[in-house]
């Protein structure tokens, strides 16, 4: 039989040797297991007289307390190890530049849009929405314009199944729009009552078969409408040019409108403005359709046109954000280049 010296020995030579937190346990069972050697050494006890016993059994415990001291510091020893190498292995060096990571940023007509959607509501108006897939009805007919009128030739478009178009403009909002408002209003109109002025703005976008420096296939408008029973040419010039001023954020410009045609408003402009300076001083930009709509228009709102007028334009939004910011090429914004995109953000 080993000494009990011996064993101590053993033992912390075995854990020292213990390379692993497992072969720590499987060192430790060969000792202080069910069938380690000091559990043997305590079972032996058992056929010993008392008083052999107890002497006998304080030197094993002694021994038994070494190993498991041992084992103890070993376990320490193992974690220790295990710790620091886990963090030399996933050591930063906190001294390494940051990678950066690129900010997205809202497009420049995007940009142009909310700022008139802003402006605007500023001036009581709501903002609407609408679908850009739209029917002959809304785009065309309820607008003045019946199949085989020559107008619509102006208006050329991506057809869909079953007559449907993509809208050729954001007029067909005038009519879808006027139409809640009236259903919103019905039991105070069927009272012979005045409902409250029809006033907003529609941004979205629109589609034409034309292309070059000025004109996209898809490009952006606002319609904008008034109705009312007292509202005039008068409100439509004073908006207007509020709007001009606080888009440019400058009084110093030349307004003009020019007589013009549209099948949905009568008397119909357009209305061009002049920059007094900055590089485009002196000329004169087409800015807006627009006129007083047609009394067959109001009709086709669920309108009484003997008692409800008003006015509808409806302007470029790409041709603003051009203007605003000073692009040349109307392509630039629909090319998805960031180098040109990012310088707006
Ligand atoms: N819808 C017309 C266009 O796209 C513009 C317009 C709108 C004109 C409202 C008058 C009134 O050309």
């Amino acid at each position: 039989m080993d000494t009990l010296q011996q064993l101590v020995a053993s033992a912390q030579s075995d854990f020292e040797n213990a390379h692993t937190a497992a072969e720590l346990e499987n060192a430790k069972a060969k000792y202080l297991g069910k069938a380690g050697r000091i559990t043997e050494q305590m079972k032996q006890l058992a056929s010993l007289p008392v008083e052999e016993k107890k002497k006998q059994g304080a030197v094993i415990n002694q021994a038994k307390q070494a190993i498991e001291a041992a084992l103890t510091s070993r376990r320490q020893a193992l974690a220790d190890a295990e710790l620091a190498q886990q963090l030399q292995a996933e050591a930063l060096d906190v001294t390494l530049p940051g990678r950066s990571r690129s900010q997205g940023g809202l497009h420049p007509v995007i940009r142009a849009q909310e700022r008139i959607e802003k402006i605007f509501a500023s001036m009581g108006f709501d903002v609407g929405d609408g679908p850009e897939i739209e029917s002959d009805w809304f785009n065309f007919a309820a607008l003045n314009m019946p199949e085989n009128h020559p107008a619509r030739s102006m208006h050329d478009t991506f057809y869909v199944e079953q007559g449907y178009v993509l809208r050729t403009h954001t007029s067909p909002m005038q009519i879808r729009y006027a139409v809640q408002h009236v259903k919103k209003y019905k039991s105070l109109i069927d009272a012979g009552q005045t409902m409250p002025d029809i006033r907003v703005i529609v941004p979205g976008r629109t589609y034409r078969v034309d292309s070059d420096a000025t004109h996209s296939p898809m490009f952006h408008q606002f319609e904008g409408l008034w109705i009312g029973t007292q509202v005039s040419f008068k409100d439509l010039k004073a908006v207007y040019i509020n709007f001009l001023h606080q888009f440019f954020e400058t009084e110093d410009m030349h307004i003009r409108f020019r007589p013009s045609y549209f099948p949905f408003t009568e008397p119909s402009a357009e209305m061009d403005m002049m920059f007094n300076t900055g590089p485009l001083r002196g000329r004169w930009l087409e800015i807006s359709g627009m006129g007083q709509v047609h009394p067959n228009v109001v009709s086709n709102m669920g309108l009484d046109p003997e008692h409800y007028i008003g006015f509808a334009f409806g302007s470029g939004i790409d041709r603003l954000a051009m203007l605003r910011y000073g692009v040349n090429d109307l392509r630039l914004f629909f090319d998805g280049d960031v180098r040109f995109l990012s310088q707006f953000s």
